[in-house]
């Protein structure tokens, strides 16, 4: 099917070079005018956010067609799988995204990316990007990607109403408040107040746990080797993120983020442990009755992820590829893209108007605040341990008795198997 839709596409590419068509990247030789861009953002704000970097990339690269390769599924759960299968079959996309950190390494790694160092020179992006984010997205001073924004993961979104119908008007600043809020609202008949969804949103909720019990040295630590899983504090996280658990909705293993999503804005639940691509979403589905707060015990921190873009190896039309990286790379596309998608931008000479008061908070929180990685969101760790310690956490949460010390077991195993000393 996949070899289908690409002989499709080159022959509606031949059709449109014979008509006549001035593209820019001639110098390549291009076959083919589609460019495949592959992602998961299928729905919602994360579309919106899409479709913004497609209208840029329009304006931009005439001659060029968008082709969307989007996979639903939160955080890539399904795409990252088809996208393997079509890089084993020697059928990548024109571009595709991936996390910037560890997980873009292990790409880089695997020889899947190509070396865009020159374009960083000539689109001038060493100057315009955080010297810390290069250093995530580069390996041995070579650049092989493009960021599109920077996302925090530490966040909880509240429905306001559910939330002051049981009392509680202000947001919690220890966990320990948080847990006795939870309580309350239970009390109050909301019997699943905390809305969950499937492995990867439990890793998020359990690095939260983490990054408020632990502190954001230790807890970076924890997927460099320098922390031990084994050690007393996490311990306790561990406690904690199982009563959190028990405060969820019993579905929650068949659940992904946006139809968690949808039990707070149906006000069934009052919170949602969540990264800030809510914010866009809850305003693509006009929804305004929330608040939100970073998590509580975790508020100086900000738990980074980026995504990024790729020229991979062997993609079919390279020029269109570079295209689309430079309206990813480039001021407006920046601007455009992060004030639909919820998220800030990487470069740091975009100008604030137009992002909305959370995102600048958000701009701020990023530029001074003390920052660490997510493992759910690759920044933090490899693909192969996110999906071991995803493994661990559906196996606690399906698992009739929730034993805190197997779990804490298990957690050290993936640790022992996959930290990079
Ligand atoms: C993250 C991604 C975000 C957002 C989220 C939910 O991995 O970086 O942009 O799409 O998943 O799908």
């Amino acid at each position: 099917m996949l070899s289908t839709r690409r002989a499709l596409a080159a022959a509606v590419s031949v059709a449109a070079l014979l008509a006549a068509s001035a593209c820019d990247s001639a110098d390549e030789g291009p076959s083919s005018t589609q460019v495949e861009v592959f992602t998961w953002w299928a729905e919602g704000g994360e579309k919106a956010g899409l479709d913004a970097l497609v209208d840029r990339f329009t304006a931009e690269c005439p001659g060029q067609q968008f082709e969307n390769g989007v996979v639903a599924g939160g955080a890539g759960i399904n795409a990252k799988q088809v996208l393997d299968a079509r890089i084993d079959q020697n059928d990548p996309p024109d571009t595709y995204q991936v996390h910037a950190g560890a997980e873009l390494a292990e790409f880089i790694a695997a020889g899947r990316v190509q070396d865009i160092s020159a374009e960083y020179d000539s689109w001038g992006l060493r100057q315009a990007l955080p010297q810390g984010l290069i250093n995530d997205l580069s390996v041995d001073g070579k650049l092989y990607s493009v960021p599109a924004n920077i996302h925090r993961a530490n966040v909880v979104w509240a429905n306001t109403q559910i939330l002051s119908d049981a009392g509680i008007v202000r947001a919690p600043k220890t966990l320990d408040a948080f847990l006795r809020d939870l309580a309350k609202l239970r009390k109050a008949g909301v019997e699943s107040p905390l809305a969950l969804g499937r492995d990867w949103t439990q890793l998020m909720v359990l690095e939260s746990v983490l990054l408020s019990r632990l502190g954001p040295e230790r807890f970076a630590g924890l997927f460099t080797g320098a922390t031990r899983w084994e050690g007393r504090l996490v311990a306790t996280a561990l406690n904690d993120y199982a009563q959190l658990i028990g405060y969820s909705n019993a579905d929650r293993d068949a659940l992904d983020w946006p139809e968690a999503e949808r039990l707070l804005i149906d006000g069934r639940a009052g919170y949602q442990v969540m990264g800030d691509w809510v914010a866009a979403d809850l305003q693509a589905k006009n929804f305004s009755g929330y608040e939100t707060f970073t998590f509580p015990g975790t508020g100086g921190v900000f738990q980074w992820l980026a995504d990024s873009f790729v020229l991979p190896t062997g993609a079919p039309n390279p020029a269109g590829s570079r295209c689309w990286l430079k309206a990813v790379a480039s001021v407006d596309g920046q601007r455009e893209f992060n004030i639909r998608k919820g998220s800030i931008p990487a470069r740091t000479d975009v100008a604030g108007d137009g992002f909305s008061a959370y995102q600048l908070g958000a701009m701020k929180d990023w530029a001074s605040g003390t920052v660490v990685p997510s493992c759910a969101h690759g920044s933090a760790c490899s693909q192969d341990w996110q999906n071991a310690l995803n493994a661990a956490l559906s196996a606690f949460s399906t698992a009739p008795v929730k034993d805190t010390s197997a779990l804490q077991r298990a957690l050290a195993a993936t640790a022992a198997q996959y930290v990079r000393r």
